[in-house]
């Protein structure tokens, strides 16, 4: 604590004195849990804008300076250095591993591939063309219907285990959406194989053929799945926060936050993107998109730019922009008309007043859509690549939330601006 804000109520005698908080880096926060019962006034803050929700030791942003630290590790040199599991290591616990205990945690997670075989029953119940998103949701959710055995939220040992499965299991959900919705069999799991390369294995394999999976393509999908592995308290994190407050189970909480993350404002935006650049078509189409863009009454915006805490360019949508020319250069792809088309729509974006002026940049989702579809991935599986990343800053954050001594329930509070206090009238005598 390093000292106090004062709030007087404009014309009375009325004050509190908050506490002011400070954090290892980042501005201090005035402490407003007392201020209902002092003053009695709540603060109004739509959109947690300006509204710190819980205190948290794995991930610090500064928004304008375009500075993304996990436990105190720049994510540049998270995304060149390490591994993802490496990384998830590395938010659940606190410090990067030692070599033992990276071995350790990386068999732990690996043994857990498998889903229960039941649950492959639970996919032949959507429709064909139901997307990915919706069957993550809802076969992450039936989880908890399978493993009673980690669901004690009160024991560590029940949350290592959890945490365990829902890293190991989300990509083998993940490659049966994909699976399913092109109608091939359902590649099992190889714990031979790294975490990335795995993943890429049971999307890419079929039982009829030896697959291969290039080193070059499995390092990249590492990196994606390092950028993507954590953000603070965005709304799905916020989302996976607010369910696990109530005593759900991890399993409930994270297919919470899956949902969460399918809108377009959010995860849903790497999809988007792709859509955009399509509808875009060409190069010489790029200032009629921008124009209108900038229209008001449009409701058109550019996406991939943008983002709440960023009011600069998103670190990881450098690294994504630089993994986006290694992977088309692995593939051999000289020329992508997508990337120059993304290419040319950031340039023509930065330099205009409208992007300068509200420090609109691009974010992670903005090159991960050009890599994904580079790699093969149809576009309905790029949100779903998030979701299997997330999961990873979701548990850390659950874990954290639950460890917390502190920790309430999470119950926001409103304006009420609705009907006053009316007398019921009977149907007969309504006019
Ligand atoms: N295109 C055009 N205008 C924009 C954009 C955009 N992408 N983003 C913000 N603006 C404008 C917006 O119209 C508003 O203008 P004004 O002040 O004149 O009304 C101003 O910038 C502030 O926008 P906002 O909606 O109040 O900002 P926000 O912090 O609530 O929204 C955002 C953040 C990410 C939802 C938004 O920037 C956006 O919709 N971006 C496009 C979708 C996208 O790329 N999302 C991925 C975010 S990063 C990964 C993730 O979180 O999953």
């Amino acid at each position: 604590m390093t000292g106090t804000v004062t709030l007087t109520i404009d014309g009375t005698n009325k004050s509190a004195k908050l506490p002011l908080i400070q954090g290892t880096i980042g501005p201090d926060v005035a402490d407003i849990r007392k201020l209902y019962a002092d003053l009695d006034l709540f603060t109004y803050d739509p959109g947690y804008g300006g509204t710190a929700a819980c205190d948290s030791k794995i991930t610090y942003i500064d928004g304008d300076q375009g500075v993304l630290l996990h436990r105190g590790y720049p994510i540049e040199q998270l995304a060149t250095e390490s591994t993802f599991l490496e990384v998830a290591y590395l938010l659940l616990n606190g410090e990067l591993p030692t070599a033992a205990q990276n071995d350790e945690f990386h068999n732990g997670v690996m043994r857990h591939t498998m889903l229960h075989e039941q649950l492959r029953s639970f996919y032949s119940g959507f429709r064909r063309d139901a997307h990915p998103m919706a069957v993550m949701c809802g076969v992450v959710g039936a989880l908890s219907a399978f493993y009673h055995d980690s669901l004690d939220i009160n024991d560590p040992e029940h949350r290592r285990i959890s945490a365990f499965r829902l890293i190991a299991k989300l990509p083998t959900i993940a490659a049966w959406a994909f699976k399913y919705s092109i109608g091939q069999p359902f590649v099992y799991p190889r714990n031979d194989l790294g975490y990335a390369e795995n993943f890429l294995h049971m999307i890419n394999a079929v039982p009829a053929e030896t697959y291969h999976v290039s080193p070059v393509l499995a390092k990249a999908m590492d990196r994606i799945l390092i950028l993507h592995a954590d953000h603070e308290q965005n709304a799905s994190t916020s989302t996976v926060r607010l369910a696990g407050s109530t005593g759900a189970n991890p399993f409930a909480c994270i297919a919470a936050g899956i949902a969460s993350l399918w809108g377009p404002a959010h995860g849903g935006a790497n999809e988007a993107v792709l859509k955009m650049l399509g509808e875009i078509g060409h190069v010489k189409n790029i200032p009629a998109f921008i124009e209108k863009v900038k229209d008001k009454n449009s409701n058109v915006r550019l996406m991939g730019f943008g983002h709440r805490v960023y009011k600069n360019y998103d670190p990881r949508a450098k690294i994504m922009e630089q993994t986006c020319k290694e992977v088309l250069g692995e593939l051999g792809i000289k020329d992508d008309p997508l990337l120059d088309l993304a290419m040319e729509l950031e340039r023509i974006a930065l330099s205009d007043e409208y992007f300068i002026s509200k420090k609109l940049y691009p974010n992670v989702d903005f090159y991960s859509g050009i890599i994904l579809k580079a790699m093969g991935f149809p576009t309905s599986m790029f949100t779903v690549l998030f979701a299997v990343a997330r999961t990873v800053g979701w548990i850390s954050q659950w874990k954290e939330m639950i460890e917390d001594p502190s920790q309430r329930i999470g119950r926001p509070r409103q304006i009420y601006t609705g009907a006053g206090l009316r007398d019921y009238v009977p149907i007969t005598a309504r006019g």
